[in-house]
């Protein structure tokens, strides 16, 4: 049974209006606001967008509540123990799992536009070498529209989803080369034969002098690293990617603004921060004085890792990622103080009144900055990860977007500035 509209009535003007109500598939029912400002002369403020929806989308489902997050309906559980990373781009991508045949195409396709253009590396070694690698990436993915632009009619599907499978190939070649570029090592090319994860850590970290053969841990870990990170419906990196492919702006530039806004510590930065705050914290001893940190309100400390804008409940990812964290560092045959150190700092803050009270969960990001620590990736590289394995999650809504296209984001104000007043001439103000 359809939804009765909701009535509001406005004593200023004495006037009523009926709001739809528009439902989903799944989710909360949603007011469409639409005729508010015309009706009524009124806009909604919803500073963050906490109580807003953007868009309608088929791509990802998340309950908060309920610690749910499923892809085009699939739980990221399942997806987790039984997909692939470049299975889940191509379920984001094209609404359902793939054929054996058209899983065989899709591999073959994103293989074969692993290479960049050599003036890219040109591009790359532009940079100092200590710059910060989400910097280079920003930079270096925003520039690619200058070097792809043979095909790039966005009104053209052939031509978005070329751009699309572009970004997913050529995303780990450049992130490979930044750190390689860091690092002051020569190019590595990505190789045909290895899989998606292991080209990329073979990029990563092969070098002329040996041979470098790609561990089946590391590998694997990245795969489910990946596959956690693909995508989140409307997070703000996402949310950047759809605002600027609104403007009708090419893929490449929208992408280039989804990793600068992923890479605040609030988003996608956090697995770079947790790890620092792991570090600073040091000691199981010294961790209930973070916490005490973290509660209160005149400093701005905050766990780093913990909370959530959507779920109030423990973040799939995170428990998928703790088991995973444990897996690898067993199958490595290493241990971790810092492990040890976020276990029990979980342990504690789950059990505390104020993370309890405000339903403080740990988030993605808690554990993946041990495992990627544990597999030779250094911290500042841990964002440029996260913006790997995403930009699947962005070029899937930037398609979406295109299908079925939204008016150019544009959000109103609450305007809290002077009132009008004259301009008075630099000699006579005082
Ligand atoms: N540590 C301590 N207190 C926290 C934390 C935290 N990590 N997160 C939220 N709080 C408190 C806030 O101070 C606030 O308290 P108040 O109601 O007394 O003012 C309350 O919980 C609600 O927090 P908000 O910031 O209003 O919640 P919001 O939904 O806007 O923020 C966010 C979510 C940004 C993720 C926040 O929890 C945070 O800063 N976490 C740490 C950074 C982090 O891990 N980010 C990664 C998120 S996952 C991702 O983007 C991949």
């Amino acid at each position: 049974m359809a939804d009765k509209p909701v009535i509001i009535s406005d004593e200023n003007s004495g006037k009523q209006l009926e709001l739809p109500v528009v439902r989903g598939t799944a989710g909360e029912p949603t007011l469409s606001i639409k005729s508010l400002p015309k009706e009524l002369g009124y806009f909604t403020y919803d500073p963050g967008f906490t109580a807003t929806a953007s868009c309608s989308s088929a791509i990802t489902f998340i309950d908060g509540g309920q610690g749910i997050l499923r892809h085009r309906g699939y739980p990221i559980e399942q997806l987790a123990k039984q997909s692939s990373f470049l299975e889940v781009a191509y379920l984001l991508l094209k609404g359902d799992l793939p054929k054996a045949s058209e899983y065989a195409e899709f591999e073959r396709d994103i293989t074969y536009h692993t290479m960049v253009h050599e003036k890219l590396n040109t591009f790359i070694s532009g940079f100092h070498y200590d710059a910060h690698p989400m910097a280079m990436m920003a930079g270096a993915v925003g520039s690619l529209a200058a070097f792809y632009h043979d095909r790039l009619d966005m009104n053209d599907p052939e031509h978005r989803m070329l751009a699309a499978k572009r970004m997913i190939a050529k995303m780990p070649t450049i992130a490979a080369a930044c750190y390689r570029h860091h690092m002051g090592w020569p190019s590595a090319y990505p190789k045909n034969r290895l899989s998606y994860t292991e080209r990329f850590l073979d990029m990563m970290f092969s070098v002329p002098a040996e041979d470098y053969e790609v561990s089946e841990v590391a590998a694997r870990a990245f795969d489910l690293l990946f596959i956690c990170h693909a995508d989140h419906e409307q997070n703000a990196s996402t949310s950047t990617v759809r605002l600027v492919g609104s403007t009708g702006a090419n893929p490449y530039a929208a992408v280039s603004a989804g990793i600068s806004a992923l890479w605040g510590p609030a988003h996608g930065g956090a697995n770079e921060a947790v790890l620092n705050m792991l570090e600073e914290i040091g000691d199981v001893s010294k961790v209930p004085q973070f916490i005490q940190r973290a509660k209160d309100r005149n400093d701005p400390f905050r766990l780093m890792g913990f909370g959530h804008r959507v779920y109030k409940n423990y973040d799939p990812r995170a428990s998928i990622i703790r088991e995973a964290a444990h897996e690898v560092l067993a199958d490595l045959g290493t241990s971790d103080p810092l492990m040890d150190l976020a276990m029990e700092l979980e342990q504690i803050a789950l059990k505390d009144e104020y993370f309890v009270e405000k339903r403080l969960y740990p988030n993605v990001d808690f554990y993946s900055g041990i495992i990627y620590k544990a597999l030779g990736i250094p911290t500042s590289m841990f964002t440029v990860m996260f913006a790997i394995a995403r930009t699947v999650g962005w070029v899937s809504h930037w398609l979406e977007h295109c299908e079925n296209p939204t008016p150019i984001g544009r959000p109103r104000q609450v305007y809290t500035g002077p009132a009008e007043r004259d301009y008075v001439a630099l000699k006579d103000r005082g």
